[in-house]
């Protein structure tokens, strides 16, 4: 078998047999096949797609180049959350303990934020002490022992992803569906799941900007699921604006722990309890309404904040941060963002916002960078709310006084501030199985 002739056969917009799709892959794996001939073949699957087959062949034979996760020790159906990325996501902190709580084991790896989107693996080390790097052993005995665990991926976890992936982000070639589906699928059938709920966001802050587009991924990717054996179900959920009010990683978890007493944003609770009822019925946990009822009752019932404490306690973090915020420590400036005219904000670029708060610390410009963990921007005002100008939009959070110009130059240019009050779109626009 030859590359050449594997890139050809793509590029005439042939289908690929399973032996030249795991030719492709060992071989750049091993070293045997260049990134000019690797890449060649990127820009045809681009260019002239994968169908089904060749999407899960692609899917399984990634999943299977490194470490997979044995969930057999653990009891009960074990079902994964994964959002594929958004600004303001801190749904993973609520949804595992509530999940945890109604007796679904969470048994979770996560990955660091990168660009505009956060990751959970960061917010979670916002907790003084916490650890996300645990073996597998212990990562297992935490979920037999307490029902939950967030760790960090290993580096081992699909390593042909990870290496496509660097490749195709100089390539101009991250943005094809079928390339999106099986990357971060291989990780999902890696991680060893049952059941896996997916929360593709759509809007401004997304990788997907419009609806369908979510739609064909959210189905691209079930159909890879289902046909690797795993329940796989997805949302379609709304990122034209942050979800709650906090970016950036230790006010997201301060958010994430005032749900859990009850007090957090309402549009935080509301997708995070639809999140819960998806996994708590992929896990055979009851109809629909029960499973809505069953997490509602955790947060109420505060057994879903004491399944995070013992999580916290369990990975060596500091649990007096439930109660006494302080603990996270603070930023040393704080900048109010005004607005400058009266009316309604008709929208704000929510991918905008994102990098603002990265470049006041909160995030990664590339994957060196060091995170302030206290950093990031609190939203006072979202879209569709009215204003008066003088009015706080933002508030900036940062030890870094020089890079508050910049990031309210960006909001100058992300914000848009209109005369009309808008109809607001639904935050969960779909559940498709
Ligand atoms: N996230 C991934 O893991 N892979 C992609 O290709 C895009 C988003």
């Amino acid at each position: 078998m030859r590359m050449y002739d594997i890139i050809e056969k793509k590029r005439d917009g042939h289908e690929l047999i399973i032996d030249e799709i795991k030719f492709f892959i060992d071989g750049y794996c091993s070293g045997n096949i260049p990134d000019y001939q690797a890449s060649a073949l990127l820009m045809a699957i681009f260019i002239r797609g994968l169908n089904k087959r060749e999407t899960a062949d692609l899917t399984n034979i990634m999943a299977d180049s490194g470490d997979k996760v044995d969930l057999s020790s653990i009891s009960g159906v074990k079902v994964d959350k994964h959002s594929t990325g958004g600004v303001g996501d801190k749904t993973t902190l609520v949804v595992a303990p509530v999940a945890a709580a109604c007796g679904v084991p969470v048994a979770k790896m996560s990955g660091k934020g990168l660009g505009h989107t956060g990751g959970t693996i960061d917010k979670l080390e916002s907790i003084p002490g916490f650890r996300t790097s645990l073996g597998i052993d212990e990562f297992l005995a935490n979920v037999r022992e307490i029902g939950l665990s967030i760790a960090s991926q290993t580096g081992n976890l699909a390593p042909a992803d990870k290496k496509l992936y660097a490749l195709r982000d100089v390539t101009a070639t991250v943005n094809n569906i079928s390339l999106i589906a099986s990357s971060i699928m291989s990780k999902k059938i890696a991680s060893g799941a049952d059941s896996i709920v997916l929360d593709v966001k759509t809007g401004s802050g997304a990788f997907m900007k419009t609806f369908e587009d979510s739609v064909a991924l959210a189905k691209t990717m079930i159909d890879i699921g289902e046909s690797l054996g795993r329940r796989t179900s997805a949302l379609i959920t709304d990122m034209d604006l942050p979800l709650g009010n906090a970016v950036g990683n230790s006010m997201e978890v301060i958010e994430a722990i005032d749900t859990l007493k009850g007090k957090g944003p309402s549009d935080l609770r509301k997708l995070s309890v639809e999140l819960a009822a998806r996994m708590l019925q992929g896990a055979g946990k009851g109809s629909y309404d029960r499973c809505v009822e069953m997490a509602e009752k955790s947060i109420i019932d505060g057994s879903a904040l004491k399944k995070l404490t013992e999580l916290i306690e369990r990975q060596n973090g500091n649990t007096n941060v439930i109660d006494d915020y302080s603990i996270f420590g603070e930023s040393k400036h704080v900048y109010e963002y005004k607005a400058n005219c009266d009316g309604y904000i008709a929208s704000i670029r929510t991918d905008s916002l994102g990098i603002a708060s990265m470049i006041l610390g909160a995030g990664r410009e590339n994957k060196d960078s060091i995170i302030d963990y206290s950093a990031g921007i609190m939203l006072e005002k979202k879209t569709y709310d009215k204003v008066s100008k003088g009015d706080v939009v933002a508030r900036f959070y940062t030890n870094n006084k020089k890079s508050i110009d910049n990031a309210a130059q960006i909001l100058d240019s992300s914000i848009t501030i209109s005369n009309d009050n808008l109809q607001m779109r639904p935050l969960i626009l779909a559940y498709i199985d």
